[in-house]
């Protein structure tokens, strides 16, 4: 997403570091504080895994796929394809009408998850996030004129895709006909669902129950649940949204200004005038559920699970089998929550997990400078979370809930994207891409050590007795981020082998890999700190040696995020997102292969974003 996304907008300050005695501060700045602070994280398995591939060297920006020798890509579905293979796609000078996009996959491929047909390993569902659109690919001639049909189009364009997809002979995968295979837009009925539904804060003209609403929007990462349903996460959704005149504290803690992020849908669909309709603002930056088996159920907001500006939702369960979902929100010196469901899960009476995403407790992270950490519940009446301190009840703490977060004290982190689980051993990573506000409007801190952090790390817990429900925690920092031989240390990684710096996706194989996506933004690619980093690329990273191997150079101007594979591991589907993406807020409509026409560009005339699969000319499994 564009920079002004990224802005901080939390007012709270924590506890500085700068108040720790110096030597410990130099240690954590150092990023030796890993080993000092917490010696048993990760530790659990020190057989380093073999990663039987090259690493991809860096080299000059090319506009392509670049992947270790031996592997193959080709594109499952881009922007405009149409969701069951059969249907119209895009026209190749792009003037399909919204209508025309309901039926064609979205813009802005981000999240995405591969749910097998029955354990098939050539065969399955593969359902992705369209995070946003650029208005200036999307349209003939752009945003001039702008259109109600324009309006339309582009919350067309935005949501989720539900494909059946299938192998193909040549080792690629293509969507395929199937009555799952559905579009969900920014028009798509939702039903609402947890403490929030029918609230006060959630009712409209339109709706005046506050218990179904219409669309999801700035769908970013994901998850999936034990029961085999996909979570869909609404990240930026105030830059949908514009008020003239004053805001509220409520409404200027999520970002709503006068301009928005220039979408202008209100000017054709009044909802997003928050002036006008000042709850449906509350309607939006939710965790939403959907059933990829079901083309008839409805998504489902789960308001448990807390209104933030949510990157993804990852999944696990707790030893007595409740369910965990660990959550990042993501802007500038944001916060790390987690949602503990009341019951746990039985399997064989409740196959479909019927209200554990309802009933349960939101928790907020804190990190403290000794190592340790603690879960803080978001709970009506604990915690100082009374009416007495304007919490009236526990809606209005989930809608709410930077404020709730901001007054139990969370430590405000350096935008928190991605969180992966081990497979084996239960630890939690995080991305924390960058902030280069960090030092001057928040102070550092213990979990977020580097002044102006340009280059992002990952910090990494493990929960008491290894249980995801527990409330305390260890944590230290797995990497600092940034070129290893920089000569200015706020840029300096500890990486071992490629560098790489902005981390998002995140994501762990059940053989143990962790993947690594970078979303370093178009304006520093190629520049400054960023000088030898001329694309973003997705790496494979070992827990137990810190080891980063460089898999994956994409094209001009893309951010890499999403990724899948097959249970096999013999196909992995990555998400290549906005291909040729401006460093200006939009991409010039007169010129929109200006920086990439990734994939095909000669015969739509413009770059598309789009799933990729990958595999092994031997046929053997990805990344081993
Ligand atoms: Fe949509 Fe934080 O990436
Ligand atoms: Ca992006
Ligand atoms: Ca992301
Ligand atoms: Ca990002």
């Amino acid at each position: 997403m564009n920079e002004v996304s990224d802005a901080n907008v939390n007012p709270s300050k924590s506890p500085s570091l700068m108040r720790l005695r110096s030597p410990l501060r130099r240690r954590i700045i150092l990023g030796t504080a890993v080993a000092a602070l917490f010696p048993t994280v990760g530790r659990a398995s020190r057989k380093p895994y073999i990663f039987s591939f090259d690493g991809v060297p860096l080299a000059s920006s090319t506009d392509t796929i670049v992947l270790p020798n031996g592997y193959r890509w080709a594109v499952v579905a881009a922007w405009g394809d149409p969701i069951d293979g059969q249907g119209k796609g895009l026209s190749p000078n792009a003037d399909d009408t919204a209508a025309m996009q309901e039926s064609q996959f979205g813009m802005h491929h981000d999240g995405g998850a591969f749910f097998p047909d029955k354990g098939s390993s050539s065969k399955g569902v593969w359902v992705v996030n369209h995070e946003y659109t650029d208005d200036g690919l999307l349209h003939v001639g752009g945003m001039t004129p702008w259109t109600a049909e324009k309006v339309r189009k582009s919350q067309a364009a935005h949501g989720v895709t539900v494909s059946m997809i299938a192998r193909q002979p040549s080792g690629g995968w293509l969507p395929v006909p199937s009555p799952v295979t559905r579009r969900i837009t920014a028009n798509t009925l939702c039903d609402v669902s947890g403490p929030a539904k029918g609230h006060e804060l959630m009712r409209t003209a339109a709706d005046s129950g506050g218990v179904s609403i219409r669309g999801t929007l700035n769908n970013c990462a994901h998850g999936v649940t034990p029961w085999g349903t996909y979570l869909t996460c609404e990240e930026n959704f105030n830059g949908y949204f514009v008020k003239t005149g004053s805001v509220t504290p409520e409404e200027r803690r999520v970002g709503l200004d006068a301009k928005g992020f220039g979408y202008r849908w209100q000017e054709f669909d009044e909802r997003f005038d928050a002036g006008k309709h000042p709850n449906e603002l509350n309607r939006f930056g939710w965790v939403v559920e959907i059933d990829p088996s079901d083309p008839l159920a409805r998504p489902i907001k789960r308001t448990a699970l807390g209104r933030f500006k949510h990157e993804g939702a990852w999944v696990t369960l707790a030893k007595d089998n409740r369910v965990v979902v660990y959550m990042g929100d993501d802007q500038r010196n944001e916060y790390v929550y987690k949602y503990v469901s009341l019951k746990s899960w039985d399997r064989k009476a409740n196959p479909k997990g019927r209200g554990l995403l309802d009933d349960g407790t939101l928790y907020v992270a804190r990190f403290d400078a000794d190592g340790s950490g603690r879960w803080i519940a978001l709970e009506y009446g604990k915690n100082g979370l009374t009416k007495d301190h304007g919490f009236i009840d526990q809606a209005t703490i989930l809608i709410h809930a930077r404020l709730a977060a901001d007054y139990v004290g969370a430590t405000p982190m350096d935008r928190p994207e991605w969180i992966a689980v081990h497979p084996k051993n239960q630890d939690v990573y995080v991305t924390l891409t960058n902030n280069s506000e960090r030092g001057s409007r928040t102070p550092i801190n213990a979990a977020n050590p580097r002044e102006k952090n340009l280059m992002g790390h990952i910090v990494r817990w493990r929960e008491t007795g290894r249980d995801a429900a527990s409330t305390a925690l260890k944590w230290d920092i797995f990497i600092l981020a940034g070129e290893p031989t920089a000569a200015d240390t706020a840029l300096r990684g500890n990486v071992q082998g490629d560098w790489f710096g902005s981390p998002d996706g995140l994501w762990f194989d059940q053989r143990g890999i962790l993947w690594t996506q970078t979303d370093i933004s178009t304006s520093t690619l190629g520049k400054n700190a960023y000088a030898n980093m001329p694309n973003n690329c997705m790496y494979a990273a070992d827990p137990s040696t810190r080891e980063f191997r460089r898999f994956l150079i994409g094209p001009r101007g893309c951010e890499i995020t999403g990724v899948d594979l097959t249970p096999d591991y013999r196909t992995m589907f990555v998400n290549i997102q906005h291909p040729g993406e401006s460093p200006s807020e939009r991409a010039d409509p007169s010129n929109p292969t200006a920086i990439s026409s990734w994939p095909d560009g000669a015969i739509y005339k413009r770059p598309r974003s789009a799933t990729i699969a990958i595999w092994r000319e031997d046929g053997r499994e990805v990344g081993t």
